[in-house]
C-alpha cells in the first residue's frame, strides 16, 4: 500500500516537474509584467522602482513588489498581489501572458472603468479575483461565468451597476462571492443565496435571498387599481342589463333576438 502511494506520489511529483518545466512561463511571464507597468497609472512610482527589467536572472520578477512565483528561482507569477498601492487608469493590459497566475488582487487602488468583458479569455485559470475597493463601473461580465476555476470573487466597494448575471447559477465552486456596496440592481441568482447577506450589502436595488424579497411587479398594481372601476361600471350595466332583458324576454320574447341595442348588456352578463 505505501508502495503504492509513494508511486503515486512520484507520479504527482513528474506530472509537476514536467508541467511546470514545459510552461516556457518566463518569457511571456516578462512580457505580462512588463505590460502591466506600462499600462497602469503609478502615481506613487512603486511599480516604477521595484520592476526592474534589466537583470537577466532566472526568478528575478519574482523579488518584484506584488509578485509571488510558482518557485522561487523560476519566472512563473503564482500571484500578482497589488493591493493599496495607489494604482490608477483602466484595468491592467497584458495580463494575458501570465498564464500560470491563479491570484490576482487588485484591491484598494483607483482603478476605473469597466471589469473587461473578456476576463475568462484574459485570466481563465483564476482561483481567486480582488477587484473591491476601487472604481470600476459599468456591468459585471457575464463571461466571469466561464472562469471555472474561480473560488473567491470579491467586487465590493465599486460603482458596479446592472443586475448580477444569472450564469452566476452555474458556478458551483464559488465559495465566496462578495458584491457589497455597489450600485447592482434586480433578483440576486439563487444559486448565491447560501451566501449571506453582508455579501450583498449596499445595492439598493437588490432583492431576493438572502436580501428582503423583490417587490412585486407593476402589472399587479395596476390590476388593483382597475378591478373597483371596472366593477363599479359592470355591476350597474349587468344588474340593469338583467332586469331590462328578463322583463324584455318574458314579455316580449321577440325582441330580444331582433333588438341589437339589448346586446352589450347580453354580453355583460354572459
Ligand atoms: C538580479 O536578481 C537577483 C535575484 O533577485 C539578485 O540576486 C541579483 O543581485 C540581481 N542582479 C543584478 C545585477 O541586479
Ligand atoms: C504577450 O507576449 C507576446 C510576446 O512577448 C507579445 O507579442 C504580446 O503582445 C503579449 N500580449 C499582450 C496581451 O500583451
Ligand atoms: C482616487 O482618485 C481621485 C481623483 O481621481 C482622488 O481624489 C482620490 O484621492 C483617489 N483615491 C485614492 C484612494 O487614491
Amino acid at each position: 500500500m505505501s508502495g503504492m502511494a509513494g508511486d503515486i506520489q512520484f507520479l504527482l511529483w513528474l506530472l509537476l516537474l514536467s508541467n511546470s518545466s514545459s510552461c516556457f512561463g518566463s518569457e511571456l511571464d516578462i512580457q505580462c509584467l512588463k505590460t502591466i507597468q506600462q499600462s497602469v497609472i503609478d502615481p506613487k512610482g512603486i511599480l516604477k522602482s521595484s520592476w526592474i527589467f534589466d537583470n537577466g536572472t532566472e526568478g528575478f520578477i519574482c523579488q518584484f513588489t506584488g509578485v509571488e512565483c510558482w518557485h522561487p528561482g523560476e519566472n512563473m507569477v503564482f500571484s500578482l498581489d497589488l493591493d493599496s498601492l495607489g494604482l490608477e487608469g483602466q484595468f491592467p493590459q497584458g495580463l494575458e501572458n501570465c498564464t500560470s497566475m491563479r491570484v490576482l488582487d487588485l484591491s484598494t487602488n483607483n482603478f476605473s472603468g469597466p471589469i473587461p468583458s473578456d476576463i475568462a479569455r484574459k485570466v481563465p485559470d483564476l482561483a481567486s479575483l480582488d477587484l473591491s475597493y476601487n472604481s470600476f463601473s459599468s456591468e459585471i461580465p457575464v463571461g466571469i461565468s466561464n472562469m471555472v476555476h474561480l473560488n473567491i470573487l470579491n467586487l465590493q466597494h465599486n460603482q458596479l451597476s446592472g443586475q448580477i448575471p444569472g450564469q452566476f447559477n452555474v458556478f458551483t465552486q464559488l465559495t465566496q462571492l462578495i458584491v457589497a456596496y455597489n450600485q447592482l440592481s434586480g433578483r440576486i441568482p439563487s444559486a448565491l443565496q447560501m451566501f449571506p447577506p453582508s455579501y450583498f450589502a449596499g445595492n439598493q436595488g437588490l432583492c431576493g435571498a438572502p436580501l428582503d424579497d423583490c417587490p412585486r411587479k407593476r402589472k399587479w398594481r395596476r390590476i388593483r387599481v382597475r378591478l373597483p372601476r371596472i366593477n363599479d361600471e359592470s355591476s350597474i350595466g349587468a344588474a340593469a342589463g338583467f332586469v331590462a332583458g328578463f322583463v324584455v324576454a318574458f314579455y316580449f320574447p321577440h325582441w330580444f333576438i331582433f333588438s341589437r341595442s339589448l346586446h352589450p348588456y347580453i354580453f355583460r352578463i354572459c
